[in-house]
């Protein structure tokens, strides 16, 4: 099978993100890498995705693995060669899958050549105006920012200035009203592009500028709430529009040489949350990650409300929603529905399974992009009980313990046996360690049970691709209470139960696929079901 020969593929595409240091490891280091990948594509092939999302895997110190990038246009040693990267994108390309990469405008690392240099530099220099330097106020920070993973957004360097990093020290902000900056990240999209890229996830999208005056935040921030996605000044500043009306119309251009779409998709968080229609314009971003799937609680009425959102979106953007359940900064979807959380346990696991099966079928019936995170369809739950000094996540070390933050969900996949490193390295010495429960997880155990998580996902691909392409928007029927029922094109049917008790089966038709059985045609709860006329 070709990729997709229309212009517009990632619509309704279905794009499954890799997180790159945990998909699969070839040199047997205990971390992932680029030929890991290549040798699992057929896998992604099989089951039936459009296309692939690569975390950074630009060289990188990895404080913040990967998103504190050192180089732009090169490859993570760890993770292998531009040539092992060009023979991922063409294997990918063989097997009809696209390849998107992430990119990290907002800040770099402190081993960037620029960063460096504008350190050695010193005060007054050129080389820092790159970035955000500026003296203290006495011994105090030069404002009252705080950084996204706790404690201030400034860090002190030898000769006593400071500069800007809404993440971690190791993280510099860039300055985007410097025109090397500006000029440096379109060289950086073409770099990619003319290795045959296919698009951009783009990383803390709603960052980049700043006010320039760098006022403090007129509500000083309280360090309980640690992230500080509120500072109007720091996020979503009218400036950044401008730097993605350039970066389309690069993916533009490369999109008319061959008539196929470079998309570009933000991370937009923050603040920048109900700004998402400004971002994802015809001139600007093709999508932004809609969170209110996301960030839904397991409820019928709650995902009805998402969906209308959902629809409002597309109505002002012009562009279908781009669905998300889970991603690698987020407690595994599994785990989240049965109340389970890093340091509090995992909840009703079993019960979070069924909710997580039968969103899988919700989202995976909707109208627009779908993103699957690594492990969803093999069900895999958050790994909760981490050994703390196996923490690797800077959000931990920053908080001083009060947020496990996210290396729960960045576990190494199990792919087969019953010990670790479960097929993913050839050592078990993983970079973070695998719970023996994997076992039950493993790709080779999800293959082989008919009934498991990962042929649903498989049989729902195929359904959809099938029936859903081009059935268009979805129309909300009345339900039971607890449910959720809409349809789509020619006699399209999703139902949804999150009640406590089976419902009626709201539709007569003939069931295609449904996340547990249906017994007297009722539907149980915890239970989504595709049904055709
Ligand atoms: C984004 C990434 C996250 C990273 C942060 C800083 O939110 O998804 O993993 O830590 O940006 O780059």
């Amino acid at each position: 099978m070709n990729a997709p020969s229309n212009a517009a593929w990632w619509t309704e595409s279905v794009t499954y993100q890799i997180y790159v240091r945990s998909f699969a490891d070839s040199d047997g280091d205990g971390v992932g890498d680029l030929n890991g990948i290549r040798s699992r594509l057929p896998y992604l092939r099989e089951l039936g995705v459009d296309a692939v999302w690569l975390t950074p895997c630009y060289p990188s110190p990895q404080h913040d693995h990967g998103y504190d990038v050192a180089d732009y246009t090169d490859i993570e040693p760890a993770y292998g060669t531009l040539h092992d990267f060009d023979r991922l994108v063409a294997e990918a390309h063989g097997l009809g899958l696209r390849v998107l990469l992430d990119i990290v405008p907002n800040h770099c690392s402190v081993e960037h050549p620029w960063f460096r240099a504008a350190l050695a530099a010193g005060p007054g220099s050129p080389e820092r105006e790159r970035f955000h330097f500026r003296p203290g106020d006495g011994d105090d920070p030069p404002n009252n920012w705080r950084s996204m993973f706790g404690g201030p957004a400034w860090q002190r360097t030898p000769d006593g200035e400071w500069f800007l990093h809404l993440f971690t020290p190791e993280q510099p902000d860039w300055n985007w009203n410097h025109p090397d900056v500006v000029e440096m990240f379109e060289g950086v999209l073409r770099f990619w592009l003319d290795r045959g890229v296919d698009g951009f996830r783009i990383d803390a999208a709603q960052g980049l500028h700043k006010d320039p005056e760098l006022p403090d935040v007129a509500d000083p921030f309280e360090e309980e709430r640690i992230a500080d996605a509120t500072n109007v000044h720091a996020w979503n500043r009218p400036e950044v529009h401008e730097v993605y009306r350039a970066w389309r119309r690069i993916a533009d251009e490369y999109a008319a040489r061959d008539g196929s779409d470079r998309p570009l998709i933000g991370e937009i968080t923050g603040i920048g949350k109900r700004h998402l229609h400004e971002y994802v314009q015809p001139d600007q971003l093709h999508q932004g990650f809609f969170w209110d799937l996301l960030d839904s609680p397991f409820d019928a009425e709650a995902f009805a409300t998402t969906i209308r959102r959902g629809q409002e979106q597309a109505a002002r953007t012009g562009a279908p929603v781009t669905w998300v359940l889970g991603n690698h900064d987020t407690v595994r979807v599994a785990t989240r529905y049965g109340g389970g959380a890093p340091g509090a346990g995992p909840g009703d696991i079993e019960a979070g399974t069924a909710r997580a099966r039968a969103a899988a079928l919700l989202a995976l019936a909707l109208p627009g992009a779908v993103y699957i995170y690594q492990g969803e369809e093999l069900a895999l739950p958050e790994v909760v009980d981490l050994p703390l000094d196996r923490i690797t996540d800077p959000i931990y070390w920053r908080t001083e313990g009060r947020r496990l933050g996210r290396d729960g969900c960045r576990i190494p996949l199990p792919w087969n046996g019953t010990t670790a490193p479960f097929g993913f390295s050839g050592t078990p010495h993983t970079w973070l360690p695998q719970p023996l429960s994997f076992a039950r997880h493993t790709v080779e155990h999800a293959q082989s049970d008919p009934a498991s998580t990962w042929h649903l996902y498989r049989q729902a691909l195929r359904l959809r691709r099938d029936l859903l392409a081009d059935a268009g928007p979805l129309q909300l029927l009345p339900a039971p209470p607890g449910a959720l029922v809409f349809r789509r094109g020619h006699g399209f049917t999703c139902a949804l139960n999150t009640g406590d008790a089976p419902v009626d089966a709201p539709h007569p038709g003939t069931p295609l696929l449904s996340s547990a059985p249906l017994p007297d045609g009722k539907l149980p709860a915890d239970t989504a079901a595709w049904w055709t006329d």
